[in-house]
Order: C-alpha cells, then sequence, then structure tokens
C-alpha cells in the first residue's frame, strides 16, 4: 500500500473518531509487515487530559492483536486547516517500536500530505536504536 493509500485509509477511520470536546477528528493508519492495516482515532474524554490521540491508538490496537511490525504511519485530519504532525507523546511511543526511518506521512491541511520519518520527528533519542534490537 503507498503512501495516498493509506493516508485514505487513515482519513476513514477519522469517521470513528470520539471528539466532543474538541471538534478535532484524527485517524492514523499504520502499515504492518504482515500487509495488514490497523487503525486507531482519538478518543476523548470529559476530563480532557485522559484524551488519546489516534496515533497511540493504532499502535496499542496493534500491540493487543500481537503485531509491532509497524512498516509506516499515516495521520488524517479532516477538521485540520494546518499541518497535522504528531504531538509529543506519540512521537515517544513511536520510538518505542519503530526505527528511525519509519516513514511517517502527516495531513498537511490542505488535502495533501507531507512525507516525514520517525527520527526526523524525535531526532537525538539516544534509546533509538532499542526499538530495532527489541523483538
Ligand atoms: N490529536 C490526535 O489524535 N493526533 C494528533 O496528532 C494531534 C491531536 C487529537 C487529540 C485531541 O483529541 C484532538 O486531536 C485535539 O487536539
Amino acid at each position: 500500500m503507498n503512501a495516498e493509500e493509506l493516508m485514505k485509509e487513515a482519513a476513514k477511520a477519522a469517521e470513528n473518531a470520539y471528539a466532543p470536546y474538541s471538534k478535532f477528528r484524527v485517524g492514523a493508519a499504520l502499515q504492518m509487515a504482515d500487509g495488514t492495516v490497523i487503525t486507531g482515532v482519538n478518543v476523548e474524554n470529559r476530563s480532557f487530559g485522559l484524551s488519546n490521540c489516534a496515533e497511540r491508538t493504532a499502535i496499542f490496537t496493534a500491540i493487543n492483536l500481537g503485531k509491532k511490525d509497524i512498516i509506516s504511519i499515516a495521520i488524517a485530519g479532516p477538521d485540520a486547516w494546518e499541518p497535522l504532525p504528531p504531538c509529543g507523546a506519540c512521537r515517544q511511543v513511536m520510538t518505542e517500536f519503530c526505527p528511525a526511518d519509519t516513514p511517517v506521512y502527516y495531513d498537511n491541511g490542505n488535502g495533501g500530505f507531507i512525507s516525514s520519518s520517525v527520527g526526523e520527528l524525535y531526532p537525538a533519542n539516544s534509546l533509538m536504536d532499542m526499538a530495532e534490537k527489541k523483538s
């Protein structure tokens, strides 16, 4: 699956977002090594700080399904008006499971997407190579 197709999966997932407080829906899609796609959405809470981002929902879902070989990540925000790079917490979680060269595609807020990588989004991470050593 190419980047455009993975972004479409993320956008489709965003329809399931639970975002009654921010009204800002986000969907994430993970291309897995076994060819499957695992998605996630943001899940908010009336105690705002408990809200979970789409990216972490997707990654935690993958782990829950017994899969952790993530090939690439797409993040779509149908309500975004500017680029939507992942938050710091999600970047940290990505480094737990993804090598630095894992592609990350995120919504540019204008109908397209920006191509980045886990390492570009989370540089100077001394533990980065642990993601490759863990099995
Ligand atoms: N959000 C995500 O799910 N992913 C991001 O990359 C940025 C923000 C969510 C969190 C919250 O539910 C809403 O978007 C507004 O910040």
